[in-house]
């Protein structure tokens, strides 16, 4: 099958080009409700300098595409209708700190992101709306518990925001779509604080969310992305909370990430639940070498680039021929493909796209419906 071929070819070619995986769909195991596999554990700390290199294989692009630059990091852009690139990490953390720079995109009906995210939907967010250049606005869930979610959404000033109070080179400016900002977020047991360039703007206390019930406390994976939550598809309230409706024509939307610091509290292979409470003293650490941290502490590995310019003449000029032949020939046989294929393709990452939306925006609807109606939609 000259299809099936090619697109083996096509996708060799690409697994040696890019080191992130592509389109991934959602794991969707919630322990609290059956038998899920391990959660493997960061175990360390380790900062992500996405101006230097790419995320590598410590995390997963679940949707969309993102570029690099040596000077503003990870850049996260929707370009048009459908998409929300979005990173998520492979490793989970259970407490610990996230120390995210980031420029958030301009644009109404654009929210920029970093997400913590348990298995059973325990979630510590921060959401910025592109065209708020004054205020941030940050969350927590428990278990996917969505009562009183607009209660809890905050909305907090940037510091500085009225003018010298923030004497802070590091951040030029207290616009969070205007420059670089520290967006920390620290999470013990007893309590959750989010920070913005160094000043502390909220503190939850275990004890104050729900009794505890609702406090986020199970390991979580990090998730970086940009989603138009102002799509025009989307319901009114969402549309309204992201500032209106996403006008792609002015587009594209940038959000960039220079680099994700984070620290996990907790060491060992993998955290298992041990029941189905979702509590923190339920879950279990399984003692052992991180997959995580091994990857993490390999030396880099080499770019293709330095790779290539590592060769002899002779063998740059082999590699050269064999990149471009396999290349022609990966590329006659898509030719001579149908083109059910690629509208099967194009469904395909519809359906990607739709699994993004439906369970990244799932909580955002629902927090979006207003104080009354939080019936699921
Ligand atoms: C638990 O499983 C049942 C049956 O498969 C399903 O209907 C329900 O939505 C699940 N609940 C959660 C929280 O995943
Ligand atoms: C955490 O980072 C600090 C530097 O900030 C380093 O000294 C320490 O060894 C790291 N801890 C672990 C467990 O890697
Ligand atoms: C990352 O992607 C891989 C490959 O598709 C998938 O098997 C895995 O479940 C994903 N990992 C996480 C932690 O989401
Ligand atoms: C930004 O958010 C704050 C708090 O919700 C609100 O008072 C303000 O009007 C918003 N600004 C814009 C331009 O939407
Ligand atoms: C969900 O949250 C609400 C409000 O915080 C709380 O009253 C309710 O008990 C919670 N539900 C569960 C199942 O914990
Ligand atoms: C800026 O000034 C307003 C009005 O005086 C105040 O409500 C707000 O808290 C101030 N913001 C900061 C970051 O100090
Ligand atoms: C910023 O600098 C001014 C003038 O030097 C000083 O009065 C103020 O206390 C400083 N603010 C902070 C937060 O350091
Ligand atoms: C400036 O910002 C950095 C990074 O957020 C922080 O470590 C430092 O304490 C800040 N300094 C001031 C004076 O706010
Ligand atoms: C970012 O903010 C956190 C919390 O205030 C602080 O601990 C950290 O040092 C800051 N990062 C830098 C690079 O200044
Ligand atoms: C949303 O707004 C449109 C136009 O203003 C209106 O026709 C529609 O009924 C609204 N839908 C809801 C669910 O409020
Ligand atoms: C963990 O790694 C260390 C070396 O880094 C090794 O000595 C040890 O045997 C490993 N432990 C396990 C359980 O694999």
């Amino acid at each position: 099958m000259p299809c099936t071929l090619s697109i083996l070819l096509i996708h060799t070619l690409l697994s040696l080009l890019l080191p992130l995986t592509l389109a991934q769909t959602w794991t969707s195991c919630n322990p609290l409700n059956g038998t899920c596999p391990a959660d493997t554990a960061l175990s360390t700390n380790h900062t992500f300098d996405f101006t230097l290199a790419q995320p590598g294989n410590t995390w997963n692009l679940t949707a969309g595409a993102i570029s690099y630059s040596p000077t503003t990091g990870a850049a996260f852009t929707i370009n048009q209708k459908g998409d929300s690139p979005t990173i998520q990490s492979k490793f989970y953390l259970f407490f610990g700190v996230v120390e995210v720079w980031m420029q958030a995109a301009t644009g109404k009906g654009i929210v920029s992101s970093i997400v913590l995210q348990s298995d059973d939907l325990d979630e510590i967010d921060w959401e910025i709306i592109g065209s708020n250049t004054t205020h941030v606005e940050n969350n927590y869930y428990g278990k996917g518990n969505t009562t009183d979610a607009v209660a809890r959404a905050k909305w907090y000033p940037m510091p500085g925001a009225n003018s010298t109070d923030n004497n802070n080179s590091s951040a030029s400016s207290s616009s969070p779509q205007d420059g670089f900002h520290n967006y920390t977020t620290s999470w013990t047991q007893e309590k959750l604080e989010w920070y913005v360039d160094g000043s502390l703007i909220r503190t939850l206390k275990y004890e104050d969310a729900n009794g505890g019930a609702s406090y986020p406390q199970t390991p979580c994976q990090l998730r970086l992305g940009i989603w138009p939550a102002g799509d025009p598809s989307n319901n009114n309230y969402t549309v309204a909370w992201a500032g209106g409706e996403v006008d792609y024509k002015k587009g594209p939307y940038t959000m960039n990430v220079k680099s994700a610091r984070v620290t996990d509290f907790s060491s060992g292979k993998e955290y298992q639940y041990g029941d189905r409470t979702g509590s923190w003293q339920s879950i279990k650490t399984i003692p052992g070498n991180s997959t995580s941290q091994e990857t993490l502490s390999k030396p880099p590995e080499k770019s293709l680039k330095q790779q290539f310019e590592g060769l002899s003449k002779g063998g740059k000029i082999g590699v050269a021929v064999g990149v471009i032949g396999a290349a022609v020939l990966a590329l006659a046989g898509l030719w001579a493909c149908c083109a059910i294929q690629r509208r099967k393709g194009r469904k395909e990452a519809a359906l990607a796209d739709a699994a993004y939306e439906r369970d990244t925006a799932e909580l955002l609807e629902y927090r979006a419906q207003g104080p009354k109606g939080w019936e699921k939609i």
